[in-house]
């Protein structure tokens, strides 16, 4: 476009100029160059006669006609002078040189002699008609009629005009070049003038708005500002991570190679009911994150077949297709008893590892025999990852603190795949790891993974610190990675983020009034009522239990809230084996009790405690009716429902109150960052939401989309696949250049 404007600029000038060149100056060019040769030819006539005036006397007055006639002839020899011609005093042709035409008579030649071009046009070509008195001192021999070449005149006008309109051109080009380069001068200084008083810069002093104008430039910078905001947000970025940019990267640069994936929980779990086999999704920000992704890429996920009826559904090799209405890649299901369940899941993992790495002070348990059936769930997970392999490098996305000893497993079994190892939960520092009795043999197990990610670059600095300080390994900071025992390990950090709901799916979502509506009537909620909601595991790392105080105290200091103010905490059960859990499920219904006695009345119960497990469209109902959102983790790796309730809003409404130790919060920063162990400073951020203007909701809540929308679940699957394509082509290289030199 701009090159266009430019190439108009250059041309249009350049075009007038010819336009101009050929209507107006070369036919006013000609009429001169005429006119000024026929008066040099007039003198020139003038001068003749006056030179033959003596002579024509002669030979009239001695009646020599032969010498007369000689004296024409010699004299029409010269080179411009084509005939000559005498007329008698009454006009009538007496005498002429050979070549005179006789049809011109006296009369017309002076009648021709009179016009401004004085030309005539002949068969051997265009003269110039010229009649001079041929009088002597003596007598009036008459009039001479002088015919001149005038062909030399057309081939110097010719001449003239070719170097003309070379000049026209040339001058042409000099203004369209001229043209141009003021025309982009001015447009700029306009332009950056425009901008600097939109800016309220003031740069250009001659610029400045006149006091006057002040509030409507002020007006109008505000509004270009909005609709460039308000642009970002709805259009988005042009390079938007989606399955079809994933499966694409997939193809060119991992060359479609197998991806199989292993976690503990599984995508689809199918339980015997009253009606038969349903398949249900679990609670599981893993699941939520890396599901969409294995849709897009079809390959075959692992994981352990928890389901009252999941034996009953797979095929012979333990597999089975889903997402169940249309398969689109494997689940392979992987049995355990219940004794190593108890060992490697309720035990180690999560009695262990989970407190370990969470620091939300619940003391870690360690005992020989979770680790021993840790150890040996790990293997069997790896003997299938082997099994399931179609070659002898696929791609391994190893998920979670379940499987901490699986890619070294993996790796001395297949030693050319590419193995990821994705940590979903904080890593502690070196002191506090330094409890795990196997704190070496963990750190081993992973560091035969390729490469390995956690949510935050702090998580990836606590876990090179840990192996620094157990193993003996060497450390490159700059490109955080690790060398141990001869193998390189990357160390990267990838946020997880959730897939961004497309247009298909949000255009059947019923609208936030009718989700509103529907909610408030199931919960029998008057209409004014301002609604937080919370959506967690029931895990004591989800900080549940401070929600509850903040409510309570924001109902003792702002007492005007009391029977307007409900809070629905939806708890899915989750690990009730262990007494930790068991016992914080207990405490917090003990603590929902005891405020709604205080604050509530037969019709008003400021906890309503939902403890089930809600389908996704449950959830997206309630986030959609909700005023805020309250996620106060007390420590998280990153914390997905914070983005779910951005996704839910389309409508811009709504607060987000997140805890600034949920990994979330580094990327969320428009929400209401709160420290979650502060009670008071929980239940101003409370009041706050409440309180909270629809346009700052809006603003808040449209800058939190952009950035959920933009680091989507692809994006972090795409930016992990893509290091390790580039891993694998180094490998490649590696071994090329290794053949090389051994032949
Ligand atoms: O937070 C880490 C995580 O693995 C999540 O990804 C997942 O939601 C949860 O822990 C595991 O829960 P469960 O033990 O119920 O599978």
């Amino acid at each position: 476009m701009k090159t266009l404007q430019l190439q108009l600029r250059f041309l249009i000038p350049l075009l007038v100029a010819l336009v101009i060149a050929a209507l107006v100056v070369l036919p006013l060019m000609d009429q001169l160059t005429l006119r000024w040769f026929s008066r040099d030819l007039n003198t020139r006539g003038t001068l003749v006669a006056g030179a033959l005036a003596d002579a024509i006397d002669d030979g009239v007055s001695s009646g020599s006609s032969a010498r007369l006639q000689a004296l024409f002839d010699r004299a029409a020899r010269d080179e411009r002078l084509v005939a000559i011609g005498l007329c008698s005093n009454d006009d009538v042709l007496v005498r002429h040189s050979a070549n005179y035409p006789t049809s011109l008579k006296c009369l017309e030649a002076r009648e021709i002699a009179r016009r401004p071009d004085q030309r005539l046009e002949l068969p051997t070509g265009a003269v110039h008609v010229g009649v001079h008195p041929a009088s002597s001192e003596r007598a009036n021999a008459g009039t001479l009629v002088l015919l001149h070449d005038l062909s030399f005149v057309d081939r110097r006008s010719q001449d003239t005009r070719q170097y003309l309109i070379i000049f026209i051109i040339g001058l042409g080009f000099v203004i369209s070049l001229i043209t141009m380069v003021v025309a982009q001068l001015s447009w700029r200084g306009w332009v950056s003038g425009m901008r600097a008083i939109l800016r309220g810069e003031g740069l250009v002093r001659p610029l400045l708005p006149p006091p006057e104008l002040q509030p409507v430039v002020s007006e109008v910078r505000a509004r270009l500002r909005d609709l460039e905001d308000e642009f970002r947000r709805s259009e988005g970025l042009v390079t938007q991570w989606n399955p079809e940019r994933l499966r694409s990267l997939l193809h060119t640069q991992l060359r479609g190679d197998q991806v199989i994936v292993v976690s503990n929980r599984e995508p689809y779990i199918h339980e015997r009911g009253p009606n038969g086999i349903i398949a249900k999704r679990p609670a599981s920000g893993l699941v939520t994150a890396v599901e969409p992704v294995m849709r897009a890429c079809s390959g075959t996920w692992i994981a352990h077949g928890s389901g009252s009826a999941d034996r009953e559904v797979v095929d012979a090799g333990d597999r089975i297709g889903v997402p169940p209405q249309a398969p689109d890649y494997w689940l392979r299901r992987i049995w355990m008893t219940e004794q190593e369940e108890q060992g490697y899941y309720y035990g180690f993992a999560n009695e262990g590892l989970w407190p370990l790495c969470h620091v939300a002070h619940v003391r870690p348990v360690f005992r020989e025999s979770d680790w021993e059936a840790y150890r040996k769930i790990n293997q069997r997970f790896a003997d299938a990852v082997v099994q399931e392999a179609r070659g002898e490098d696929p791609v391994v996305l190893v998920q979670d603190y379940h499987f901490a000893l699986l890619p070294q497993m993996i790796a001395a079994q297949l030693p050319r795949a590419t193995i990821l190892a994705f940590w979903h939960i904080p890593w502690p520092n070196p002191e506090s790891f330094g409890i795990c009795p196997w704190r070496r043999e963990i750190l081993q197990g992973m560091l035969g993974a390729t490469i390995i990610g956690f949510h935050t670059r702090f998580h990836c600095r606590n876990f090179i610190e840990t192996v620094d300080r157990y193993l003996e390994a060497r450390i490159e900071h700059e490109h955080s990675s690790i060398s141990y025992q001869d193998k390189e390990t990357l160390i990267e950090s990838y946020p997880i983020s959730i897939e961004w709901p497309t247009q298909q799916m949000s255009a059947v979502w019923p609208p936030a009034s009718e989700c509103r509506r529907r909610v408030f009537e199931r919960l029998k909620l008057p209409v004014d009522t301002c609604l937080a909601v919370g959506v967690d595991r029931f895990d004591y790392t989800k900080g549940i239990l401070e929600r509850l105080r903040a409510v309570q105290s924001l109902l003792e200091t702002h007492p005007d809230w009391r029977g307007r103010f409900v809070f629905v905490q939806v708890a899915a059960p989750t690990r009730s084996e262990l007494d930790e859990y068991r016992t914080f499920r207990e405490r917090i219904q003990r603590v929902s009790d005891r405020i709604n006695q205080r604050f509530g009345n037969e019709h008003y119960q400021p906890i309503h405690l939902l403890v089930e497990h809600h389908e996704r469209d449950a959830l997206n109902e309630l986030f959609r009716a909700a005023n805020m959102c309250v996620v106060t983790s007390l420590h998280d790796g990153m914390n997905l429902v914070s983005k779910e309730f951005v996704a839910a809003r389309d409508d811009e409404q709504g607060v987000l109150i997140l805890s600034r130790f949920a990994g979330a919060a580094r990327e969320l920063t428009e929400a209401l960052i709160v420290n979650p162990y502060h009670v008071e400073e929980l239940a101003d951020a409370l009041h706050r939401a409440a309180t909270m203007p629809e346009p700052e909701q809006r603003e808040r809540m449209g800058a939190l989309r952009m950035t959920v929308r933009e680091y989507n679940v692809y994006r972090w699957a795409g930016r992990m696949l893509a290091d390790a394509g580039r891993w694998r082509m180094r490998a490649r290289i590696e071994a090329r250049v290794q053949r090389y030199m051994q032949a």
